[in-house]
């Protein structure tokens, strides 16, 4: 078997599982959904959900995959063999996901370049740019939007797994991630001080409690589940790489809160840009905000093709770090438990993922795809992309972190995952008592929630 893969510095560690978390879940889908929910009432709510419930789980992620240094399924074998199951369904998650996480990558890749090259191209009409170019909704195969670039996108995600945890992964985190933050501040800069800002920052700061009901909580607690890469098999395996030195309750927190700085970040950019242009921000689908109304925006605004290549190479690093972690938390799985390369493990996946993909972007216009849904309201028919999300956001990723939770609180034992999280008592584990409270009840209790709320039943 190869050798096991190690991040060679903390900070390294810190960078690769932030470049998890920031993704496109942050800068696409986060200001909108603080839009269309309350603005700082649902910034508010998201806040504390990250800080208590999601850092819950981090940790506990964290802390199952570096107890004993394996990938997820290896990990959970570790703990309770009769649990080793919860591993399997967070790399099944994980698998789902980048198969329609590469091609939407791929997709923004596509902006870049039309974008680079003067952007006449978006310009020239941002809606059929979109839907027709990309998603093939004329009837015309997407070769492009479908094919081609997605390829592109996962061949790079995984040129960088095949390099390896620390030559590869680390190296490029280090690279990407300061760089991101650097853009994403220049475009904060340039949404809070563009003129006619102000009227998208009130709506942003103003705390519209009437918007928040108990949808609004349970949608909250689902991005942020997204957001922070949990329950997808992801953390754990990065936790696996780390060794038994570093501060795991400081890691978490500082992850955590870059990831919440990059989505406030974001929001509080886009949101004043989308305002300033006046162009109808809707709240119906994400892709719509990011790759429809922003192309206006940045038409409308001085440099705005500068700022809008900006933007989007932005969002396809937050992109590429994140998939690049999911791809690694299948590989770890299938190099060490299948005993077979990491080159044929990341090439393989690669492939099958991309081919899985190509359904996605095709369901979204091009062809009837569909899949099948069983919630409160009875059966229905999602387009295959819907239902793809669907399997993952509102069943998998949950039901796979309230299993980590309940394993680790109840059958491991908080003291057991206390030892390990204070690396046997190197770093005093001084909120051992609320994370007790956290990891046995209060985290279980929320996603329950949060699933009864994704089937309708609450
Ligand atoms: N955490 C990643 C994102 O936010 C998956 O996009």
């Amino acid at each position: 078997m190869e050798k096991r893969g190690q991040w060679a510095t903390n900070i390294g560690f810190i960078l690769a599982a932030a470049g998890s978390a920031v993704g496109l879940g942050n800068i696409w889908k986060f200001p909108r959904m603080a839009y269309g929910n309350g603005g700082s009432a649902f910034i508010l709510i998201y806040f504390l959900i990250v800080f208590l419930i999601g850092a819950t789980v981090m940790i506990t992620e964290f802390t199952v995959g570096r107890n004993a240094q394996k990938n997820a399924v290896g990990a959970l074998r570790t703990i309770d063999k009769k649990w080793t199951f919860i591993g399997g369904m967070g790399i099944l998650t994980g698998f789902i996901i980048l198969s329609y996480y590469s091609h939407v990558g791929g997709w923004v890749l596509k902006y870049c370049v039309a974008y680079l090259t003067g952007g006449s191209k978006v310009y020239a009409d941002p809606v059929n740019f979109f839907l027709e170019d990309i998603l093939g909704a004329g009837g015309v195969f997407p070769i492009e939007g479908a094919i081609i670039y997605p390829f592109i996108f996962i061949a790079i995600t995984a040129f960088v797994v095949i390099k390896g945890v620390s030559n590869g992964i680390e190296k490029l985190n280090k690279v990407l991630m300061p760089t991101l933050f650097i853009l994403l501040i220049l475009l904060f800069i340039r949404g809070i001080t563009i003129e006619g800002a102000s009227e998208g920052l009130k709506y942003l700061l103003y705390p519209d409690f009437s918007k928040v009901d108990a949808n609004v909580i349970l949608a909250a607690l689902g991005q942020a589940f997204f957001s922070l890469s949990l329950g997808m098999g992801v953390m754990c395996t990065y936790g696996s790489y780390l060794n038994k030195e570093e501060n795991l309750v400081k890691n978490t927190f500082m992850i955590c809160g870059l990831d919440t700085a990059v989505a406030l970040l974001a929001g509080f950019a886009m949101i004043p840009i989308a305002f300033a242009a006046g162009i109808a921000i809707t709240e119906g689908g994400n892709a719509g905000f990011a790759f429809i109304s922003l192309a206006s925006a940045f038409q409308a605004m001085p440099f705005g093709t500068a700022f809008g290549a900006l933007f989007y190479i932005l969002l396809l690093f937050a992109a590429i770090t994140s998939a690049i972690s999911i791809l690694e938390g299948t590989v770890a799985y299938v190099t060490e438990e299948l005993n077979i390369s990491r080159t044929i493990a990341a090439a393989g996946l690669s492939v099958i993922m991309f081919g899985i993909g190509i359904l996605y972007t095709l369901s979204q216009a091009y062809a009837n795809l569909k899949g099948i849904w069983l919630d409160a309201n009875g059966v229905s028919y999602p387009v295959l992309g819907d239902f793809m999300e669907f399997m993952t956001d509102k069943l998998l990723m949950p039901l796979g972190a309230l299993l980590f939770c309940i394993l680790v609180g109840w059958v491991w034992g908080v003291d057991k995952a206390a030892d390990e999280i204070s690396s046997h008592g190197r770093y005093p584990f001084k909120l051992k008592g609320i994370y007790t409270i956290m990891v046995k009840f209060v985290a279980p209790i929320a996603i329950i929630l949060i699933m009864l709320g994704g089937f309708g039943i609450i």
